[in-house]
């Protein structure tokens, strides 16, 4: 079974609309996906699943020690586990534990000097973490940029200086759309035409050896 958590520093870095559009992308590609929501407040990922009837279930688990309250919830039934997580600025307790179980670890990120400048917090916790997982070391993980404007110079600069950190980002990248400014709350359809549908896909494909490549 596979574990995706989506983490960042702080809200409004497009976390909850990121782990609903990569569970429904990953539904709609036949595999069994459990959405988990250690948010709870906001504007949750269990609040879109109460609003929108999402085709996939989604538990809330807003605790600190969601490494070990998650796997008796999941059992096997599962394929995928999505987690959507609080600010890690607000709630770090609930994102490390969240990260000492994860296998795949997205970073949404907008190509701006602010997202960039928070993504040293993101790699901190994600080295840090390694000694308490079972492997021993930092989950596989990858910056998805998010709300990026056509033909600006800007999603170049990131994508390059993040890669410079040693940082995986994924070829996928979400343009700064209506269609996901606007999904919180409604049924996401059709999402594996979309570049969630190809970010997904290529998260499930990364191995570590790509990963630290
Ligand atoms: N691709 C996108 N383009 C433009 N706006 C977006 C996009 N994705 C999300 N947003 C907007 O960003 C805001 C924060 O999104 P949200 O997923 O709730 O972030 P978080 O969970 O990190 O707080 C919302 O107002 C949402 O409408
Ligand atoms: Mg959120």
């Amino acid at each position: 079974m596979l574990v995706i958590a989506v983490v960042n520093l702080k809200g409004g870095s497009t976390k909850t609309t990121t782990a609903g559009h990569l569970a429904a992308a990953i539904h709609e590609a036949g595999m069994k996906v459990l959405g988990v929501d250690c948010d709870g407040e906001n504007e949750s990922l269990q609040k879109w699943q109460e609003a929108a009837d999402l085709p996939w279930p989604v538990v809330t688990l807003a605790v600190s020690n969601v490494h070990k309250q998650l796997p008796g919830i999941v059992g096997d039934r599962y394929d995928v586990v999505v987690i959507d997580t609080p600010p890690m600025k607000a709630q770090r307790g609930t994102v490390y534990s969240v990260l000492r179980i994860a296998t795949h670890v997205v970073i949404p990120m907008a190509p701006t000097p602010v997202e960039y400048d928070r993504l040293l917090a993101v790699r901190e916790i994600l080295a840090e973490v390694a000694d308490d997982r079972e492997d021993g070391q930092s989950p596989i993980h990858a910056v998805l940029l998010t709300r990026v404007k056509p033909r600006a110079a800007s999603t170049g600069v990131y994508r390059g200086l993040t890669v410079a950190d040693g940082v995986t980002v994924l070829k996928a990248q979400i343009g700064s759309l209506e269609r996901f400014a606007q999904s919180w709350g409604d049924p996401m359809v059709k999402v594996l035409d979309t570049a969630y549908g190809a970010a997904a896909m290529e998260l499930l494909d990364l191995d570590r050896q790509e990963v630290t490549a």
